[in-house]
């Protein structure tokens, strides 16, 4: 087991400010409409999340929240991008779809190549970066088929994981990126949300992982934001901060309690934008 972790690395991010956040419809179990949301609360809590990244020394760019897409603060879910280029988000609701294009423009019009997704998948929320490979969401938003269409258009490994607990709907709610070093990839997950397949397939490929418990992801814990050692994360997920602590990681706790009405977290907000290795 690694005590140290591999060190930060500059990262860019696109985030969405959460201008028109509400529960207005009920697309996963964490979403109740009766249940009152605070937008300004909401906002307030996204700034600080900005900001702590900021400090960081990461690049924040914006997308212009759009009246009526209460869920484009959640911008992982935007896109999937990496070594610079786009593939692009086809949401499974129809109240989210308006979202993937959105997404995509903003890309175009800032000079990046997009690939214009054909199969449902739902951007970084089922698609995360570990090393040279691809680890991918299925069960409840994304097509698997949608993984294959990502392995094409990026050319890396994409290894499919199946979820089957709805709580637990998209990749980034049930498995944290620590470290995409390729030299040292690490991840922490939450093995009740996989099928059985897909935890022997995660305890083949990172048997050193850390293991997360029923509070850490009852808390969405496990939707966090690594730089490679500063891991962004919900202050009620303790065991997990204490375990990424002994593994050398520093922890950063951001409330995001606003935006878990919605069913999302920190790294939920954040999509992170991989530009080519120079
Ligand atoms: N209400 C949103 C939905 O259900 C939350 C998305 C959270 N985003 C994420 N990357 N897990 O689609």
């Amino acid at each position: 087991m690694s005590t140290t972790a591999p060190g930060a690395t500059p990262r860019h991010y696109l985030m969405c400010e959460p201008t028109y956040y509400t529960v207005s419809y009920e697309i996963n179990p964490w979403m109740h409409r009766e249940q009152a949301t605070d937008t300004p609360r909401a906002v307030d809590q996204w700034r600080r999340l900005r900001d702590v990244f900021v400090d960081l020394g990461h690049t924040i760019d914006l997308i212009d929240p759009v009246p009526g897409l209460p869920d484009m603060v959640y911008a992982a879910n935007g896109a999937t991008v990496v070594d610079g280029i786009v593939y692009s988000a086809k949401f499974r609701y129809p109240q989210r779809q308006p979202e993937g294009p959105l997404y995509e423009k903003w890309f175009a019009d800032h000079g990046y190549v997009t690939h214009t997704a054909q199969r449902v998948n739902e951007g970084e929320g089922d698609m995360l970066v570990v090393g040279t490979v691809l680890l991918a969401g299925t069960g409840f938003r994304s097509e698997r088929a949608a993984h294959a269409e990502a392995q094409e258009a990026f050319g890396h490994p994409v290894i499919s994981l199946e979820l089957v607990d709805p709580h637990y709907y998209h990749l980034d709610t049930a498995l944290a990126v620590l470290s995409s070093s390729p030299s040292d990839p690490q991840i922490a997950y939450y093995p009740p949300a996989f099928s059985a397949g897909s935890q022997s397939v995660l305890r083949q490929l990172f048997p050193d992982a850390v293991i997360a418990n029923g509070e850490d992801a009852a808390a969405l814990g496990l939707n966090i934001v690594s730089d490679g050692q500063h891991v962004v994360h919900a202050p009620d997920a303790r065991h997990l901060a204490a375990a990424v602590r002994e593994r050398g990681y520093e922890t950063i706790a951001v409330d995001t309690t606003e935006l878990l009405k919605g069913g999302g977290g920190a790294k939920c907000c954040t999509l992170e934008i991989r530009e080519p290795l120079s």
